[in-house]
């Protein structure tokens, strides 16, 4: 009997799926109404009848002006608008549709459920994560905590390897990249180090590479374009996807592909070919392997295993390039793009046995002494640093640079730089005080990190007490209104979604 209590979803670029627990603590995946147990990241608006297909159904339909697809790479992007029908769609908004699809259809064999931990790739940033916890409130999904990939399937790994010490999880999904290091003790403690990863790195770009040899194969053959409009392409990019599938199991796959036009063109693929169209993608993925071991200050050596996550480690040259990297078989799991969902169900029951860190540095800019030139200059000074354990709670105190200064304004940063100009401010506090007080008065800011990686800022100025608290404010666009997800809340509860 599966247990409606601890459910854990993977919303994930290109498949998404939901998992429970069942009464003996074991986790497993609860189907869609299609009979599936990943469910395609794909939404479909129809323009006969008033329904958005997710699904399958949505990824092989119809007319690709009117398909969504990998909306998880705009999460941190309220512009990136999809227009369709008159009507604008927020990433947020999509991806509530892609959650109501699973929530409503494994609610059919589980029973209603209210709550879920989501996960979301170690970098996404802050608006990101937001985002996803709109996507799910519209969704009718209380977040009840947002966990990183990497380390939801790395406690599915210790749940069902019962696999203890340092671990290099290598997570290569359909659209991101994570490759995290942690620790894993006797009693199944994950402690994590250090993530690090490319947003814009995963099997899509694999797929991308097998159109190019397409396009350059027909174009040698035909002597035109395999493709001219977005729908063409699309069509393209599913055969690349499936050769590049059948690739990870055969040696060489011929496909026939066509343009508008009538050409015809077969064209063989073979892994070889393929492996060296992806080798500059792969070569980026060992730098983050060895960025990320160094930031946790780990030798290979050091490391006990090494574990596979995501559909694209099925590729044959991705685990070579690991047990070449490391001298270590990779472990796999076999349903690799399962076990994130799997582990955010284990972890909804057991969030206390996991530590995490931030997963950027957060500061503020203030004028500091430049011994260079003896004047002041204008930094970036970190106040969490990047791995800090967390939640945690880190202050520092400035002093007021003028006379007379009224208004105190805190800016925000996050990255790791100390020069303003590479990280981005996400937030300003801004405090008044009275007049007429001299320069180097204290003012102790405070940033507080949570487990779901969100920041609240606190601002005090010591000499009248006064503070100022937020949780950081995006500027742009109000993408994450809390009227705004109630409201569409209550019309996706209406719209059909299958
Ligand atoms: N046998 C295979 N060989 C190669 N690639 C595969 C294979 N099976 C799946 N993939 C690829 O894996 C990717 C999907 O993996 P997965 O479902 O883990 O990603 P995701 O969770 O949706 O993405 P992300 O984690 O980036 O958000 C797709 O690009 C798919 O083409
Ligand atoms: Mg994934």
């Amino acid at each position: 009997m599966a247990n409606k209590q601890f459910v854990g979803i993977d919303l994930g670029t290109t498949t998404s799926g939901l998992a429970c627990l069942r009464a003996d603590g074991s986790p497993e995946i609860v189907p869609n109404a299609d009979g599936e147990r990943l469910t395609p990241s794909v939404v479909y608006f129809d323009p006969y009848e008033d329904v958005k297909l997710v699904g399958s159904s949505a990824r092989d339909g119809g007319d690709p002006s009117r398909t969504v697809f990998q909306i998880k790479r705009y999460m941190d992007d309220p512009t990136h608008i999809v227009e369709i029908d008159g009507a604008k769609w927020t990433p947020a908004e999509i991806s509530a549709l892609i959650l109501s699809k699973l929530k409503r259809e494994c609610s059919r064999i589980i029973g209603e459920f209210e709550e879920a931990v989501i996960t979301v790739p170690a970098n996404f940033n802050e608006l990101a994560r937001r985002s996803t916890i709109a996507a799910a409130a519209m969704a009718g999904i209380k977040v009840k905590r947002l966990v990183n990939e990497p380390t939801a399937a790395a406690l599915y790994y210790a749940h069902r390897d019962q696999i203890i010490g340092k671990t290099l999880v290598y997570d290569l999904g359909g659209g991101t990249l994570d490759i995290t290091v942690l620790e894993i003790d006797a009693q199944r403690n994950v402690k994590i180090l250090t993530s690090e990863g490319a947003r814009h790195l995963g099997g899509a770009n694999f797929d991308e590479a097998i159109l190019e040899i397409y396009g350059a194969e027909f174009k040698k053959t035909q002597g035109g374009e395999l493709f001219t409009n977005d729908g063409q392409k699309r069509r393209i990019l599913q055969l690349g996807e499936e050769a590049k599938k059948m690739l990870s199991k055969l040696q060489r796959v011929t496909e026939t592909v066509s343009n508008e036009g009538g050409g015809i063109a077969r064209v063989e693929l073979t892994r070889e070919i393929f492996e060296q169209a992806i080798s500059r993608l792969l070569a980026r993925t060992e730098m983050l392997v060895e960025q990320a071991l160094n930031s946790a200050n780990i030798s290979i050596s050091d490391l006990d295993h090494v574990v596979l996550v995501g559909g694209s480690t099925r590729i044959p040259a991705v685990r070579a390039l690991l047990e070449r990297i490391t001298g270590m078989t990779p472990r796999s799991c076999g349903n690799v793009d399962e076990c994130v969902a799997l582990g955010a169900a284990l972890f909804s029951a057991n969030a206390s046995n996991i530590q995490e860190v931030a997963n950027t540095g957060y500061g503020t800019l203030a004028l500091v002494d430049d011994p260079d030139t003896g004047g002041l200059v204008f930094q970036n000074c970190i106040v969490i640093e990047k791995d800090t354990p967390i939640p945690c709670e880190c202050s520092q105190t400035y002093c007021t640079s003028e006379d007379d200064e009224r208004i105190i304004e805190v800016e925000i940063t996050q990255g790791e730089d100390t020069h303003p100009r590479y990280v981005d401010v996400i937030g300003r506090i801004t405090l008044e005080v009275p007049p007429n007080r001299p320069a180097g008065c204290e003012v102790t800011v405070t940033y507080s990190y949570d487990e779901n990686q969100r920041v609240q800022v606190h601002v005090l100025d010591h000499d009248t007490g006064k503070s100022e608290k937020v949780t950081i404010q995006y500027r742009g666009a109000g993408v994450i209104d809390q009227r705004a997800i109630e409201r569409k809340g209550s019309y996706l509860k209406k719209l059909r979604i299958e």
